[in-house]
């Protein structure tokens, strides 16, 4: 391990106990070693796609094909992919800290995968459904779907139970969230833009209540400035290198 990043990774975990709450926020760039296409930057998946055109409720009304046609593909492609070593060194965090709190933006499932168990979801996830006429949602993973868009059972069509661009997140989740930030004591950011609200409320609310914010990402955000230490490298190579040293930590204090 590089000599410097060995030192910060000394002086970042010193402090930590067993018992320090523990949240974690993450964005795409948590899942891009594993395959899965972040949204913005060289090679983003809105690089690709216009969002007002397959990623707003107006669009699914208006071209409802057209938006299951970019989630169908986002859903092959959550399906030949799976976690990556980053995802493994973050639920691996429930064996040392007594609470640990998974925030996410992604929708690929890949933290609940992995093995965390407290995962809030914060723009849904690629492998729910929800009918338009009902509003029930439940988990469908075929893929890929043979027309599209896929109907329910009584007809109307289905939607994916993901949040759109100008859709309200989950009331419950986000309040849920904000609740646990506040309670933070440390705080990782891994691999997000820290573009997109009310999601990027999270370190603040964690940093305004005290809380140590350890950013991980492959580039200066605009959360860097505000962050108490950053560390830019892959985060599915960083973390596991935190979680090693915090092992090792903890161990001497037992
Ligand atoms: P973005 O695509 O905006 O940002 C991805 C971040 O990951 C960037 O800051 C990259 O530098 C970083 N990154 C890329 N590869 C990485 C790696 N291997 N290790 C660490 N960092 C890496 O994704 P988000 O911030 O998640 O919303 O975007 C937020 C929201 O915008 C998404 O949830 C989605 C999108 O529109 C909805 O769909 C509602």
């Amino acid at each position: 391990m590089d000599k410097k990043l060995s030192l910060q990774l000394d002086l970042l975990v010193k402090d930590l106990e067993r018992d320090t709450r523990v949240v974690v926020f993450t964005g795409a760039g948590m899942s891009a070693e594993s395959g899965i296409p972040t949204f913005r930057g060289k090679g983003g998946l809105w690089e690709k796609y216009d969002p007002a055109v397959v990623a707003t409720a107006e669009a699914l009304q208006l071209r409802p094909r057209a938006v299951w046609e970019m989630h169908d593909t986002l859903r092959q492609t959550i399906a030949a992919c799976k976690p990556n070593p980053g995802h493994d060194a973050i639920a691996e965090l429930e064996d040392l800290f007594s609470a640990v709190t998974v925030i996410t933006q992604n929708v690929d499932n890949f933290h609940q995968d992995a093995g965390s168990t407290n995962v809030y979801e914060l723009h849904g996830n690629a492998w729910r459904v929800k009918c338009v006429a009902e509003g029930k949602s439940w988990v469908d993973r075929t893929v890929p779907y043979e027309e599209l868009p896929p109907k329910c059972q009584c007809g109307a069509m289905l939607r994916p139970d993901v949040v759109f661009f100008n859709e309200p997140l989950d009331e419950a989740v986000l309040n849920k969230s904000f609740i646990e930030a506040g309670k933070a004591k440390l705080m990782l950011i891994v691999g997000t833009s820290y573009t997109v609200y009310p999601a990027a409320y999270v370190p603040i609310l964690a940093k305004q209540n005290g809380a140590l914010l350890v950013e991980f990402n492959i580039e200066y955000t605009g959360l860097s400035a505000f962050a108490d230490v950053s560390f830019y490298g892959k985060s599915g190579e960083i973390l596991p290198l935190f979680v090693q040293k915090l092992k090792n930590h903890l161990a001497k204090k037992e």
